[in-house]
């Protein structure tokens, strides 16, 4: 904790509600509605709602990001492999933000960060139509600092941090894997908002593994998903909404403000 008496700054909280289209299209149907769960998710303290359509659309829909946008007031965060399928969804819907991500078919989710760095040449004009649509654009990348410049140089706004092989580290109990880390992370979150970038970050944070990754106040955004509905089959989603926005807003609090160094 720090002595500090700035006040921190908010720490944005995303739900990804992707798994609730998941478990509506094992039967098909409208039930349960992802619009339901992102209202739901808003009035329980998310500062905004995101969504992954896929190419397969295994889990959200068209029709899901068409009342998202004309019946959501909230910012949507588009999360999208840069197609050019999804370039023209984007552009028709104009969400708040569109982050960039890699999508393999065979995946059962994302794997990885995208590589911003082999992907220049593609992916710079996905960037620029987004940018000029009016779209702030985010790149989902590993915690490496060439991903960071090459998305920085091509103009992206954004960068989220894909946190994932941090959270494996925390399930799995392993200390010294997640220190190096937590350390990857808090060096890249310092390196990306140097560079002017404003930073997120995520993929498979728990109740275990938010207030490290909350702490770190280069990081002004956090969108998460699975574990937050996994939690909502035991407590509701809105308690597990709550909860995780507690436990955020606990460890920012006690970070008093400092910069990650
Ligand atoms: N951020 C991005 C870019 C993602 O692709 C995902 C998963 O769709 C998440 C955050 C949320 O990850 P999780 O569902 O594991 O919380």
């Amino acid at each position: 904790m720090s002595l500090s008496n700035e006040k921190p700054p908010h720490l944005r909280l995303g739900v990804n509600i992707d798994h609730v289209a998941t478990i509506r299209n094992a039967r098909g149907g409208g039930h349960p509605d992802p619009l339901k769960a992102a209202i739901m998710a808003i009035e329980a303290g998310a500062d905004g709602i995101t969504a992954h359509l896929r190419e397969d659309r295994r889990h959200i829909s068209d029709e899901d990001i068409d009342k998202l946008r004309s019946q959501l007031p909230s910012p949507l965060n588009l999360e999208m492999a840069a197609t050019v399928e999804m370039l023209d969804i984007a552009v028709r819907h104009k969400p708040h933000a569109c982050c960039l991500v890699p999508e393999k078919r065979q995946e059962l989710t994302t794997e990885g960060g995208l590589d911003v760095v082999a992907g220049h040449n593609h992916l710079t004009p996905y960037v620029k139509q987004l940018v000029d649509a009016g779209i702030r654009v985010s790149m989902f990348i590993d915690p490496d600092f060439s991903q960071a410049d090459a998305s920085h140089s091509m103009g992206a706004d954004v960068v989220e941090i894909h946190t994932g092989t941090y959270c494996e580290a925390v399930i799995a109990g392993d200390r010294p894997k997640i220190s190096t880390e937590l350390e990857r992370i808090t060096k890249m979150a310092a390196y990306a908002s140097g560079l002017g970038l404003e930073v997120h970050a995520g993929h498979g944070l728990t109740y275990g593994s938010v207030g490290p990754i909350a702490e770190l106040t280069d990081i002004v955004e956090l969108n998460i998903g699975h574990f937050l509905v996994g939690e909502a089959i035991f407590g509701g989603l809105d308690s597990s909404i709550r909860r995780m926005r507690a436990l955020m807003d606990k460890a920012r609090a006690e970070s008093g403000g400092q910069k990650s160094a």
